[in-house]
């Protein structure tokens, strides 16, 4: 993969939401069309030998690359919320965040047993997010799952990958 291509397209802000966090803002590298297809074609090889039936995206800046691998894939998308986004019946899992307890949900019709199911998200940092949804999806009894993020911070010392099931096969395409 070009890592420098995407180096070169990713915006750090400073002290944002809050004093003391570098953001990685994913937004400049979806604008770019290169590194929009240097993406893209990279998930594409990780997955395109899965069996992949369904791409879960994790609100918000997970939604975009799940989408367009799920098209190339010929698999479906499946939306993981925050509450009360969803307007059918969902199945939920809480937790803990810096300050309090989140929630995230899915409709309880979304995946069935039969399904090979990749979670995407933008970016792993504490993992809690991605721990979240793993739990959820497991919820269902898919047959398998994958989870995958474009940006995995590795030097802030959040060890984020450590907090995934050893069954849970996990790819990042950068390390930062
Ligand atoms: C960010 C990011 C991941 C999560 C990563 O989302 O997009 O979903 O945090 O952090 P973690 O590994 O420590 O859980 P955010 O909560 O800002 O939601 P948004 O995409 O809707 O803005
Ligand atoms: N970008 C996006 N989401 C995040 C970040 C970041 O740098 N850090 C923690 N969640």
């Amino acid at each position: 993969m070009n890592n420098q291509l995407l180096l070169d397209n990713l915006r750090c802000i400073p002290d944002w939401p809050i004093k003391g966090v570098n953001f990685r803002d994913v937004s400049t590298l979806f604008k770019n069309p290169a590194s929009l297809k240097e993406i893209s074609d990279e998930m594409y090889e990780l997955y395109k030998d899965k069996g992949i039936t369904k791409i879960v995206g994790i609100e918000s800046r997970g939604f975009v690359m799940s989408s367009a691998l799920a098209i190339r894939l010929g698999a479906g998308v499946v939306l993981c919320r925050k509450p009360g986004k969803l307007p059918c019946k969902t199945v939920q899992e809480s937790y803990a965040k810096e300050y309090g307890i989140d929630t995230i949900e899915i409709h309880e019709d979304a995946i069935n047993e039969d399904d090979i199911v990749l979670l995407h998200d933008d970016l792993l940092a504490t993992g809690g997010t991605m721990k979240a949804a793993c739990n959820l999806v497991k919820k269902f009894h898919p047959k398998k799952v994958y989870a995958n993020f474009i940006i995995e911070l590795v030097n802030e010392n959040f060890e984020g990958r450590n907090s995934f099931d050893p069954d849970v096969e996990v790819t990042t395409l950068l390390q930062l």
